[in-house]
């Protein structure tokens, strides 16, 4: 095991009307608070009336339409808001997009040029705005992680930016906040904690025990809770589970000790770069044709590991045989909780695979994967996700 440091700094509210605490929470940062949120969800669920009845002593100023994939122009623009008004706290009320871009309106509003530089160079955030976290998609993680992804879609980038002072000091995770999410949203979710398990899970570093092992648990109650939400939108159980798994994935946790470049996730970034789709469908339709791609006698036996722990799969003497099952069942699994699993179901072509191609690895460093990836083995993979 490589060494690391571990730390875990956001308050976590977790349960049923924990909201009740907002006052307390936002109270210790001070009175003007810039409220940011996206299309419009917490207006239908009533997440966005409720902070307001407990918010009256507040000064809020709003940033609404937050975009899924957040612009570098909603960033400039909440940070404008930032400066004009003073603002003390930025609460955060949505999903990953919502959390990462008030991540970089938080630095943005200690920083005199343009944010894009701060996404471009995450060791430019010299200080940064406290964030406080209402969380209504089980993804990302970013509710208590340092990172940021940010989009500018007129020059096709999506980077991804890290500072340990851009997490969230406190948030709250309340699993009913989850009953309203379409089920795609439910499903691509699943899919991108999965992801987040799966960058480290799959490791040059062999000596990480406990990693793996937090890992197949959270890989095991993704596949169980998401089938049963999405038949049943308001389990408590299943939300709360999959809610948890959001931010264990991608806190440090199984991540620790093992740190190398990701694969799936810099691709995917590409394609939501260049084609604006949903981040957790984009790593599902990756994820299976990665998998068979760098199978190898070096990395079969980890296959072999997570098709027996994850899967349940019987042991066979026949390694290959057996991984290969495990990662048709990670490709079923997918596909049966409603995931479109090929490029051409989302609109996606081989027009642009080259540069997409070329940009994930130069970005990416996937150079220094798991499996080391040039750009022709990124083509390769793309056209198998073709159809
Ligand atoms: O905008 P609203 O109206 O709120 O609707 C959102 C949005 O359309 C909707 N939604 C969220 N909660 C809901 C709900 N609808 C009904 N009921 C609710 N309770 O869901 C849609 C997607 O929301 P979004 O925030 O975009 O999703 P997600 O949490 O998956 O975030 C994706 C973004 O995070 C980045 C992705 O690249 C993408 O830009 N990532 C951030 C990471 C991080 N900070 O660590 C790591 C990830 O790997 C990822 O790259
Ligand atoms: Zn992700």
């Amino acid at each position: 095991m490589q060494n690391f440091i571990f730390h875990a700094y956001t308050k976590m509210l977790f349960g049923k009307d924990q909201i009740e605490q907002l006052p307390e929470v936002m109270d210790a940062y001070g009175k003007t608070v810039l409220l940011v949120y996206g299309g419009g969800s917490i207006k239908k669920n009533g997440i966005y009336d409720k902070v307001y009845s407990l918010l009256k002593n507040w000064n809020i100023i709003e940033l609404s339409g937050v975009e899924p994939n957040p612009r570098i122009t909603t960033v400039r623009e909440g940070v404008r808001l930032c400066k004009e008004h003073n603002v003390d706290v930025i609460l955060a009320v949505g999903g990953g997009s919502t959390i990462d871009c008030s991540k970089v309106i938080a630095a943005g509003a200690y920083y005199d040029k343009d944010p894009w530089d701060l996404v471009l160079d995450g060791s430019l955030i010299k200080e940064v705005l406290p964030i406080v976290t209402i969380l209504t998609l089980a993804a990302t993680g970013s509710e208590m992680n340092k990172n940021a992804v940010i989009s500018n879609l007129e020059t096709n980038e999506k980077f991804g930016t890290s500072s340990r002072l851009m997490i969230p000091q406190a948030s709250i995770l309340d699993p009913t906040y989850l009953y309203t999410l379409p089920a795609i949203q439910t499903a691509a979710g699943t899919a991108d904690i999965m992801s987040h398990i799966f960058e480290a899970y799959f490791s040059r570093e062999k000596d990480a025990f406990i990693q793996d092992r937090f890992s197949e648990g959270i890989l095991k109650a993704c596949i169980k809770y998401c089938k049963i939400a999405l038949q049943e939108p308001d389990n408590y159980e299943a939300r709360a589970n999959l809610m948890w798994a959001s931010s264990m994935a991608l806190n440090g946790l199984t991540g620790s000790g093992k740190e190398h470049s990701w694969t799936c996730h810099p691709i995917e970034h590409e394609l939501s770069a260049f084609y604006d789709i949903t981040h957790g469908v984009g790593l599902a339709i990756v994820t299976p044709r990665w998998m068979r791609y760098i199978l190898n006698q070096d990395t079969v036996d980890q296959f072999v590991t997570y098709g027996h722990n994850v899967w349940d799969l019987p042991m066979e003497e026949d390694k290959f045989a057996m991984a290969h099952k495990a990662i048709d069942k990670t490709e079923e699994f997918f596909k049966e909780i409603g995931i479109p699993m090929t490029l051409s179901e989302v609109g996606i072509d081989d027009s642009k695979i080259e540069i997409m191609a070329e940009k994930a690895v130069k970005f990416g460093g996937l150079e220094n994967a798991y499996v080391s990836l040039k750009k022709e083995d990124v083509i390769n993979i793309l056209k198998n996700c073709l159809s």
